[in-house]
């Protein structure tokens, strides 16, 4: 019969043992190596982002995104514009709920500077199947030098909430041979 009156069964108030103490001392030496690794990793790590992170605003991002479009446009989907720049070019996605504009056709073994902001709140851009993600925040423009390394028709997924859309906030990227 158990209630509030009596004390618990168990041994957990006995001192540990010694092969408990020896387990403790692994996992306290694990999380020290653990926590070295982060400093580390922020200075040495290659999952640093290869980029420049500037102010921007909203508009003035808006702005340079519609003469990136100007400049490049091959055509439109779904009433995306697509546009196909040519190599070493800067290229600029605006996310805005809910959508990536605009679509990007690059080529393979070609480098870019891709800026990425959003147009109202925080979107996140991932890129699907690779394993890439970013923040993209209104008011700061980030630059990540890209290199597409195998062709194919590559998704921008949204992965942060971002209201009623946000499901169906995708865009794309085209890497052609
Ligand atoms: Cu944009 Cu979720």
């Amino acid at each position: 019969m158990h209630s509030g009156l009596t004390p618990p069964q168990g041994v957990w108030w006995k001192p540990a043992g010694s092969q408990e103490k020896t387990w403790i001392r692994i996992s306290f030496v694990w999380c020290m190596i653990m926590f070295a690794i982060m400093p580390l990793w922020h200075w040495k790590g290659g999952q640093n982002p290869s980029g420049i992170r500037g102010r921007t605003n909203p508009r003035a991002f808006r702005e340079r995104t519609d003469r990136f479009i100007k400049d490049y446009q091959v055509g439109v989907e779904k009433g995306i514009p697509v546009v196909a720049p040519p190599a070493g070019a800067d290229l600029y996605v605006e996310a805005s709920m809910w959508m990536w504009r605009p679509i990007l056709k690059l080529k393979k073994g070609s480098s870019y500077v891709l800026h990425l902001s959003s147009f109202d709140i925080n979107h996140g851009f991932s890129l699907y199947p690779m394993n890439i993600n970013f923040q993209v925040v209104p008011g700061y423009d980030y630059g990540l030098k890209v290199t597409p390394n195998r062709s194919g028709d590559l998704r921008i997924i949204c992965n942060e909430f971002c209201g009623v859309g946000h499901h169906s906030m995708t865009g794309k990227i085209l890497v052609e041979e």
